[in-house]
């Protein structure tokens, strides 16, 4: 018991962001009425500031984990808890709530419009906004952070004109715009030669080490898995360090 709570104050002060506790998935195929089981009973904890890899071969469950992370899929059974609250639990405007203030995402295509420009792609989050000071500071943020990815001098470009690599950090740019808690990246190196994907591994350390935000990154790259602190592997739905 007092290891267990020694434990528990140990976790406080290391500050725990992610916490998933026996986590079941499975996905059932219609035709054939067999289960797939993805992810089984998989445990894993996250803390402030920690850079993770997660590593597993093709259909082991690297995608459907970050979706379970992220809430964009719910698990069959186990809980997630984002700073002690129980996300599993919450209904669908609190999880859309949740994503859109806590968590980033890039996906392993960038998914930018091609008929906007590389600045109002990063600001595409805020085209409902009405206040105009918000507007306003996120267009100074979003200035600010192509600026520290390298690509202030693009920002009227549409996607069409700019490299994958390019691409690929301003779908970095327009996830963090919303200054989310925990950045969540599925491949996003899958694209891009050695010297774009080494650029981007850089930057993730950057994003990490100066910005201060908690990530996990899907990979199938040694190279990339190697920028991270923690290096995870999925086997048979489960975690392994
Ligand atoms: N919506 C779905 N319905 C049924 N099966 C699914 C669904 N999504 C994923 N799966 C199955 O779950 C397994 C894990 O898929 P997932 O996308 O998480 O793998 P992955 O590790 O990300 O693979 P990759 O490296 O190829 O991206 C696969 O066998 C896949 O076919
Ligand atoms: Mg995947």
């Amino acid at each position: 018991m007092a290891e267990f709570m020694l434990l528990e104050r140990n976790n406080l002060i290391l500050g725990r962001m992610l916490k998933l506790d026996k986590i079941t998935k499975y996905y059932e195929t219609t035709e054939s009425n067999i289960r797939r089981l993805v992810l089984d009973e998989l445990s894993l904890e996250i803390t402030k500031g920690d850079r993770i890899a997660i590593l597993g071969p093709s259909g082991s469950g690297k995608s459907t984990l970050l979706n379970v992370m992220s809430s964009l899929d719910l698990p069959n059974s186990g809980t997630v808890k984002f700073d002690d609250e129980e996300i599993s639990s919450y209904n669908s405007n609190q999880l859309a709530q949740f994503r859109n203030k806590k968590i980033g995402f890039v996906f392993q295509a960038h998914h930018l419009l091609p008929q906007l420009s590389l600045l109002e792609n990063v600001l595409l989050p805020y085209l409902p906004e009405k206040d105009r000071a918000v507007k306003k500071e996120a267009e100074k943020r979003a200035l600010h952070l192509l600026d520290f990815v390298g690509l202030s001098n693009q920002i009227h470009q549409r996607p069409g004109q700019m490299s994958g690599g390019e691409c690929q950090r301003a779908a970095v740019v327009r996830a963090l715009i919303h200054e989310p808690k925990l950045l969540l990246a599925d491949e996003p190196t899958g694209s891009l030669d050695k010297a774009s994907a080494d650029q981007l591994a850089k930057l993730f350390v950057r994003i990490n080490e100066e910005q201060g935000v908690t990530m996990v990154v899907v990979t199938h790259s040694q190279d990339l898995a190697e920028h991270m602190k923690r290096i995870c592997r999925i086997e048979n739905g489960k975690i392994k360090e």
